[in-house]
């Protein structure tokens, strides 16, 4: 681990912008991977966990694979997005027959390095809170080593991307959210008010590496001409990468846990202090990704 770069622990549902979020993670030095827990949510548990090994490999073998939760914190079904990522959680399935195994329990691997770090960890969580919140209620002095969260998830000031008024991975599993942006500890949100705008098209295609080409080709040919793939996860990773590339702004925020409106991320008095990422330099940021997506 090179002396500027941060431990990160990735909480994810491999889902294809996930993928190529743990890919941006293993591509640079300023992040460190200390383990990685998946959860369900854009497909299944199962499904993510084969998709996290796929894109772990062949760079890095060992960093450690836990299988997290199928259902939400309150025990209901998570509603799988395959019609955007596709039947296998991603557009082609990855061979994942020669690849490491993994392990079953995300609360045990957490709850294992976490205890045993030396150094801070930052989680970075790319899929519905759900691990996580766990985690902190039955772990909660496990949670000292860890310095932030950094959350992909929210719609503060533009619509939501799953209803009207909630993005997806809050809305999978908006007990859990507010579990975590209740926490003491420092939450950094990623939300669809920038991530909505980082983008790549049909013509980025001759921009991408080999695996980028047989893995988005295909995901471009499943949806309808003109369809963009929106990078999300990546710049939940890329605020460690590139700190300066965004502007945080603190704000209270609550979950909306019932009603028409469940899952929403809102301004009120009586929420919870969290940093909502609010700017981002958009030339700069798409640059990075696409120029990663080449190295893939
Ligand atoms: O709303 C986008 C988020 O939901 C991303 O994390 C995507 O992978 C899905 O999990
Ligand atoms: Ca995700």
């Amino acid at each position: 681990m090179g002396h500027l770069s941060t431990n990160i622990w990735i909480d994810c549902d491999p889902g294809l912008d996930d993928f190529f979020a743990i890919k941006l993670a293993i591509n640079s030095v300023r992040v460190n991977i200390v383990g990685i827990s998946t959860v369900g949510g854009n497909c299944s548990v199962y499904q993510a966990t084969q998709n996290a090994i796929s894109a772990i490999s062949p760079f890095n073998n060992k960093i450690p694979i836990y299988m997290g939760s199928e259902r939400s914190y309150s025990g209901e079904n998570f509603r799988y997005a395959l019609d955007i990522h596709g039947r296998y959680g991603l557009p082609v399935k990855q061979n994942t027959t020669n690849l490491k195994s993994f392990n079953i329990d995300a609360q045990r691997g957490m709850k294992l390095f976490f205890d045993k770090s030396s150094s801070p960890i930052t989680i970075v969580a790319l899929g519905p809170l759900t691990n996580i919140a766990k985690f902190i209620k039955a772990n909660s002095e496990s949670m000292k080593n860890v310095e932030r969260i950094i959350v992909m998830g929210g719609a503060i000031s533009v619509p939501g991307n799953i209803t009207k008024y909630a993005e997806f991975n809050i809305w999978n599993d908006p007990k859990a959210s507010k579990i975590v942006f209740s926490s003491e500890i420092p939450i950094y949100l990623v939300g669809l008010d920038v991530t909505n705008y980082i983008h790549a098209s049909r013509q980025d295609l001759n921009k991408m590496g080999k695996l980028s080409c047989e893995i988005m080709e295909p995901w471009f040919k499943q949806n309808k001409p003109g369809a963009v793939f929106h990078f999300h996860d990546s710049l939940a990773v890329l605020t460690v990468i590139k700190p300066n590339y965004f502007t945080f702004e603190t704000k209270r925020i609550t979950v909306e846990t019932s009603g028409k409106s469940i899952g929403q991320t809102k301004l009120s008095q009586t929420g919870s202090l969290v940093n909502v990422a609010t700017v981002l330099s958009h030339g700069l940021t798409k640059k990075y990704l696409i120029k990663n997506m080449l190295s893939i």
